[in-house]
């Protein structure tokens, strides 16, 4: 197997479990030195486990590979601080950042709590700042280096995870705009909306699609109506598309949003206004939005899809 990742150090954050240990193993078996990052705890983010990622470090070593473990949490400065340090203090140097950290809170908006909204802000859209922040000095020093985010299709729309679609979302703008601050120092920045069948899938969240498909009636990310005859997603298969994304067969791809779900990958397109009024001569007010024409062209095709029946 050609080892298209020799000489390179990478970090995964959250690479104990799920997605991120794929990742790490596939980095791992590509000749990268691997930082393995994880706190260890509950898919709520509670609690802390240290030989979570030193399984992963277990595994990658007993494969011929090198690793060292990380247990610091990416939802603090300092914490970032650490993780970043911890590459450059075993490894010397840092190529590669993939910020994959995550937990979950699902509540309905009137059942979140200020804790719940923290919790998961925290942990994905700060934990991604955090760890981009302190990789950035050595990227743009170094003129070349590759981040990949970690997004979701929740992103889209999601009920019950206001707290979990904003931090996404919010790492698709991150991401756009840090490809813009580094891409002229060499360096890459995108991310992935992944699916896979890992300890995220919990009750809770698997309530949250059942209740937007069977009780609300409409589709669970998104546009797209979840089966359970869809067919079996893997860790694997998102991971292979992150650490992909890492090589130099990816060297023009910068500020891009993947899908990544079972065996279908694809580019998520830039968002464009799909209708467009301009008024030359003056600033619109109400009773001009109101002429028919003007409101049958802008707003006359849509329908509230989520108006429908109440639980
Ligand atoms: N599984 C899916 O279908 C799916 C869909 C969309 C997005 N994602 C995203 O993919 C990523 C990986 O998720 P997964 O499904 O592999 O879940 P997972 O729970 O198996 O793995 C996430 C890991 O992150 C670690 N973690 C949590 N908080 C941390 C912190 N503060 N510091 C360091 N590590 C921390 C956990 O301990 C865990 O091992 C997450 O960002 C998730 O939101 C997953």
């Amino acid at each position: 197997m050609a080892k298209r990742l020799a000489g390179k150090v990478a970090i995964v954050t959250g690479a104990g479990r799920g997605i991120g240990r794929c990742e790490a193993l596939l980095l791992a078996q590509h000749g990268a030195r691997v930082v393995v990052n994880d706190l260890g705890g509950a898919p709520s983010g509670e609690g802390a486990d240290k030989s979570v990622a030193q399984s992963v470090v277990d595994e990658i070593r007993a494969a011929g590979g090198e690793a060292v473990a990380n247990t610091d949490s990416v939802a603090t400065m300092a914490g970032g601080k650490a993780i970043i340090d911890s590459a450059i203090k075993s490894f010397g140097r840092l190529d590669i950042l993939i910020n994959n950290a995550g937990n979950l809170r699902p509540k309905p908006i009137w059942e979140m709590s200020e804790e719940d909204w923290d919790a998961v802000v925290n942990v994905h859209l700060k934990g991604t700042f955090v760890c981009t922040r302190h990789a950035a000095p050595i990227f743009r020093q170094q003129r070349g280096g590759v981040i990949v985010n970690t997004a979701s299709e929740s992103g889209l729309g999601h009920y019950a995870m206001a707290n979990y679609s904003a931090a996404k979302e919010g790492i698709v703008g991150f991401t756009r705009t840090v490809a813009r601050d580094l891409g002229q120092f060499g360096v890459r920045v995108n991310a992935i909306r992944p699916r896979a069948g890992t300890r995220m899938a919990t009750p809770e969240v698997l309530d949250t699609i059942r209740i937007q498909q069977e009780v609300l009636g409409f589709p669970a990310l998104g546009n797209s109506w979840l089966s359970s005859d869809d067919e079996e997603i893997r860790p694997e298969q998102p991971a292979t598309l992150a650490v992909w994304l890492c090589t130099d067969a990816c060297s023009n791809v910068n500020g891009q949003v993947f899908e990544a779900n079972g065996r279908q990958i694809g580019l998520w397109p830039e968002e464009e206004m799909s209708r467009v009024i301009h008024r030359p001569d003056a600033d619109w007010d109400l009773d001009t939005l109101d002429r028919p024409a003007i409101r049958n062209y802008l707003i006359g095709h849509l329908t509230n899809k989520f108006a429908g029946k109440k639980k």
